[in-house]
């Protein structure tokens, strides 16, 4: 079985790939048979996140991407990848036998309904969407975080964490690394392309709306007849909600999912407070994290500083360099800046600020490495 044989496996790091000749497992059950690469992949969703995975298979050898999928609204249309036309299939009933990994960056709903199915016709099953992470058999993976998590993909399925939780685990890892977390407090500013496609439609249409309205919106007269919101629970155009997904008790299912997902990729104890309040701000793209975190030992903000430096998947901005969205779309790395003493916890606490792209570190840019990942591991 193939999860029995990557145990045995030496760790290695996102950057080892052999692609000369790799092996590859058919099915969770088989024992993986030796083809030539690259190493066939399926993509189910071609949307904002799926569309830029393609594009980083199209520009590495690593592997090819043969089949794309879909559901009944685009399954049929024919899409270019790597300069060859591809026809969409029908996710839910294709059969994905012969592929080594199938990427997974439809909405949630599907995961929940088909993993285990695909995952046992093809190699792995790797998840973008939310609805697998809670699994205690799918581990989530970053892969400068926790690469070794990977041999715990019982069934061969397994997913990445939320595009917010990536960003603000990637800004304090490093530091966890050298003085362990005590205490997490964080706001987040998720921006609208999060919400995929719906989301930037819906956002469009909710800035023309309140663009003829100016008048009213200085005077505060027309908030009660703000346009319809579907894909958002509140208005997005021109306001800051402090509702990112929908309540669940206290929490929002954004705030849940910080909280959950931080836990598990870190294995923090139960004793290790995280308090969470995720907003949508008006932003088209880049979602940003202002991170409180205490400490259980002294860390000054310069050795932060040295730190953050030198940790793979961070940027680190300095002085009046700050991090912002507009800066971090399109990049692979978290951008962190605003690095400082804590006034609440002294020398035990630092305050700083990531933004990142979510649809690249966040989500297609992390599966990709994860799937680079499992190449290497063959
Ligand atoms: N956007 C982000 O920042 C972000 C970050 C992290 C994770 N994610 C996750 O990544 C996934 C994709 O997000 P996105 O922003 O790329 O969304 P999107 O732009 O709306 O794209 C969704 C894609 O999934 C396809 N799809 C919809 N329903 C399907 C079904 N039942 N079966 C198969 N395919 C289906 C759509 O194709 P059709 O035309 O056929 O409907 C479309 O290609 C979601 O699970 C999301 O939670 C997103």
């Amino acid at each position: 079985m193939i999860m029995g044989q990557l145990l045995e496996m030496p760790t290695l790091t996102v950057d080892e790939v052999e692609t000369d000749e790799i092996l590859v497992p058919v099915g969770t059950g088989s024992v993986p048979h030796a083809i030539a690469a690259p190493p066939a992949i399926g993509i189910i969703g071609p949307g904002l996140v799926g569309s830029k995975l393609i594009k980083y298979f199209e520009d590495s050898e690593i592997a090819e991407i043969t089949r794309v999928f879909a559901s009944y609204r685009s399954a049929g249309d024919i899409i270019e990848v790597g300069g060859h036309p591809v026809q969409i299939e029908l996710a839910s009933e294709a059969d994905y036998g012969g592929l080594f990994a199938v990427c997974n960056t439809a909405p949630a709903g599907f995961a929940k309904d088909h993993a285990e199915r695909i995952a046992d016709e093809a190699g792995y099953f790797v998840d973008a969407s939310s609805d697998l992470r809670k699994d205690p058999s799918v581990p989530l993976i970053i892969p400068e975080i926790n690469p070794d998590a990977i041999h715990h993909a019982e069934n061969g399925i397994l997913a990445k964490s939320n595009c917010t939780t990536t960003i603000g685990s990637l800004a304090i890892y490093g530091l966890h690394e050298v003085a362990s977390l005590r205490s997490l407090s964080v706001s987040t500013y998720q921006s609208i392309s999060g919400q995929g496609w719906p989301g930037i439609n819906e956002f469009r249409q909710h800035v023309e709306a309140m663009l003829t309205r100016q008048k009213e919106m200085l005077d505060g007269r027309t908030y009660p007849s703000y346009p319809q919101s579907e894909v958002f629970p509140e208005l997005t155009a021109f306001n800051v909600a402090p509702k990112a997904g929908t309540f669940e008790g206290y929490d929002t299912s954004e705030e849940l999912k910080y909280k959950n997902e931080t836990r598990k990729i870190f294995g923090l104890d139960e004793d290790v407070t995280i308090d969470v309040t995720c907003a949508r701000v008006p932003v088209f793209n880049g979602h940003s994290v202002d991170i409180h975190a205490q400490f259980d030992r002294p860390i000054s903000a310069g050795d932060a500083k040295d730190i953050l430096a030198e940790t793979p998947g961070v940027e680190l901005h300095t002085g009046e360099d700050v991090p912002q969205p507009v800066n971090a779309v399109g990049t692979t790395d978290v951008h962190v800046g605003r690095v400082r003493q804590s006034e609440l916890f002294g020398q035990y606490g630092l305050r700083l600020w990531a933004t990142g792209d979510n649809l690249t570190v966040g989500a297609a840019h992390n599966i990709f490495k994860t799937v680079r990942l499992l190449i290497s591991q063959v």
